[in-house]
């Protein structure tokens, strides 16, 4: 079986995130997509949420898991023996982080890294600057998946 794990903060995921999921989904039997646990960094929206709004947005991808981590990346892949990372690449900037990150991951634990270029159409979303966005009552309904949006303005109206 031909596992994959797609790994991000995802707080929130984007229209970004789906394209590249949804892609990698149907190279792979199964991909994990797995939310970085970062007890450092208080994000927007608690990991539970981060995976339900996932779910929800994946869920017409059948082969399509969500799951968390917590520490190395490497240690997670192999836990659950998934040989390949997939990440997306949106612009030249991404890959000089990227590559180090994936060089680095192969060395420590043999671990391939494959990258897919975001569609053109997504290629400028980020969560940071939806999140941003949103904050400021800018429309993001194009941006991010329905569910996302609701829980977006949801956050922002209870902050008004
Ligand atoms: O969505 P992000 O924040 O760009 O995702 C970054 C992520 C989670 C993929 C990266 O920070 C990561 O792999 N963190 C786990 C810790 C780790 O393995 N660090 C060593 C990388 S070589």
């Amino acid at each position: 079986m031909r596992r994959a794990v797609c790994p991000g903060s995802f707080d929130p995921v984007t229209n970004g995130h789906v394209d590249v999921i949804t892609r990698a989904a149907a190279l792979y039997d199964e991909l994990v997509v797995a939310v970085l646990v970062n007890p450092g960094k208080a994000g927007l929206f608690s990991v539970e949420e981060r995976m339900a709004l996932l779910r929800e947005a994946v869920a017409d991808v059948p082969n399509v898991t969500v799951d968390s981590f917590q520490g190395l990346l490497v240690d997670y892949c192999r836990a659950n023996d998934v040989p390949v990372i997939v990440k997306g690449l949106r612009a030249v900037s991404d890959f000089e982080y990227e590559l180090q990150m994936a060089q680095m991951n192969r060395e420590l634990a043999g671990v391939e890294t494959l990258f897919v270029p975001t569609a053109p159409q997504v290629g400028h979303l980020s969560s940071s600057l939806v999140k941003q966005i949103a904050t400021f009552g800018g429309d993001v309904s194009g941006l991010v998946p329905k569910a996302v949006h609701e829980r977006l303005t949801a956050h922002r109206e209870a902050g008004a």
